[in-house]
């Protein structure tokens, strides 16, 4: 692949603009369409294909068609912090035909970026993610990948959206899976054999994961939003300092809802402030090591911080009442009216009106 190449579909050709990422199975461009909108084009990556025996190409083409099948049921479904799966194509590689996929452009990942310094933003973020888990599962998988590389954010940073869904799986708590994840993002049941775990006709291990393999996932997600420190790569009590550090901060950015005091110690409760309370609990059971007592739907998570997500529809107004004050403001805009009415009339005022010659704008404009 190479920057200025182009790639066609039925419906639009698109010009390779940079290689902006590349991961285990495919390779992410920058392109642009004829008229010069930014896309991004997902394709499998070449030197990984280079790597394996070509009999195993297929397992990249199937990667990237769960992620388009995927994708296009989203669209169709729910489509709520879901990445917009814009168009799809199919080109040629040795001889072997893959696809790829044209998906609307995002500003960054969450790896690139800190997490928001108000309660609302992160508030609103975490909804966000949460409700993009909640389509995955309602259309019948688990995600299973849930990490900051796989969350993009727009250019304001309030809109979330949620990628890379070649390696979903069936949501079926009675089967087993081979082992998927990222390490640093993991639930215990992600890396530990189920007990029934090595599967007959090989040697590899399987492993118990559901949906609500996700939710801890998203824990440490949101332990990262409250600390801005990844749960993993520090020790417990180290964290635990940071995440009220964190919430001391949002204690001082937001006066109205004071959080916490700074003298309790994250999970030593139970604290005096409702919502620290809260999250400190949702935090708990999202973390839960147990899968089975992890939260069973994203509703369930959302219905825990729904009190504190700022209302984005328009309240319902309140019935009109005529107050005194009310009419002194109708009579001066009244007024304002009558003087400008005035104003208008007066000759001077009048002269300063251009007349518009029907002829002038008939004429051909200069080069
Ligand atoms: N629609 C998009 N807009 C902007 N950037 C994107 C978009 N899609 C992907 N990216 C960038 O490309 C990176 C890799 O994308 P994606 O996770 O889909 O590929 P992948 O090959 O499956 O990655 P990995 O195997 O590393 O998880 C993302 O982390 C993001 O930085
Ligand atoms: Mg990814």
């Amino acid at each position: 692949m190479y920057s200025g190449q182009i790639f066609k579909t039925t419906q639009a050709s698109y010009r390779l603009k940079a290689k902006i990422a590349e991961g285990g199975y495919s390779e992410v461009w920058l392109a642009t369409t004829r008229n010069w909108s930014k896309v991004i084009i997902k394709m499998p990556s070449l030197k990984a294909l280079q790597r394996v025996a070509r009999s195993e190409w297929h397992y990249y083409r199937e990667h990237l068609w769960t992620e388009i099948e995927f994708l296009q049921r989203a669209q169709h479904d729910a489509r709520e912090s879901i990445i917009e799966l814009l168009d799809v194509g199919s080109y040629d590689l040795e001889g072997e035909a893959f696809p790829f996929l044209v998906l609307e452009s995002m500003e960054t990942n969450l790896c690139h970026c800190s997490p928001p310094d108000n309660l609302a933003t992160i508030l609103s973020w975490f909804q966000q993610i949460t409700q993009a888990l909640g389509t995955v599962h309602r259309l019948g998988y688990q995600y299973r990948d849930l990490k900051r590389s796989n969350i993009l954010l727009d250019a304001n940073g309030e809109i979330l959206k949620l990628i890379d869904f070649g390696a979903l799986q069936p949501d079926d708590p009675n089967r087993l899976y081979a082992m998927a994840g990222t390490s640093a993002y993991m639930a215990p049941e992600q890396f530990t054999p189920a007990s029934s775990a090595v599967s007959q006709t090989n040697s590899q291990y399987r492993y118990a994961t559901d949906r609500r393999t996700d939710w801890y996932s998203l824990g440490l997600i949101l332990f990262w939003l409250v600390t801005g420190e990844d749960y993993h790569p520090e020790s417990p009590q180290q964290d635990r300092q940071r995440f009220m550090d964190r919430l001391v901060h949002l204690q001082n950015s937001d006066n109205t809802r004071p959080l916490v005091n700074s003298d309790q110690t994250w999970f030593a409760g139970p604290m005096l402030n409702p919502l620290s309370t809260h999250l400190t609990a949702l935090l708990e059971q999202l973390l839960a090591k147990d899968r089975e007592t992890r939260p069973e739907s994203a509703e369930d998570i959302l219905k825990q911080i729904q009190p504190w997500i700022t209302p984005t529809l328009p309240k319902p107004t309140k019935p009109s009442i005529v107050r005194p004050w009310h009419i002194g403001l109708a009579m001066l805009f009244l007024l304002t009216l009558l003087i400008n009415q005035v104003w208008s009339t007066t000759p001077e005022h009048n002269a300063i009106e251009l007349p518009l010659d029907a002829s002038l704008l008939a004429q051909p404009i200069p080069d």
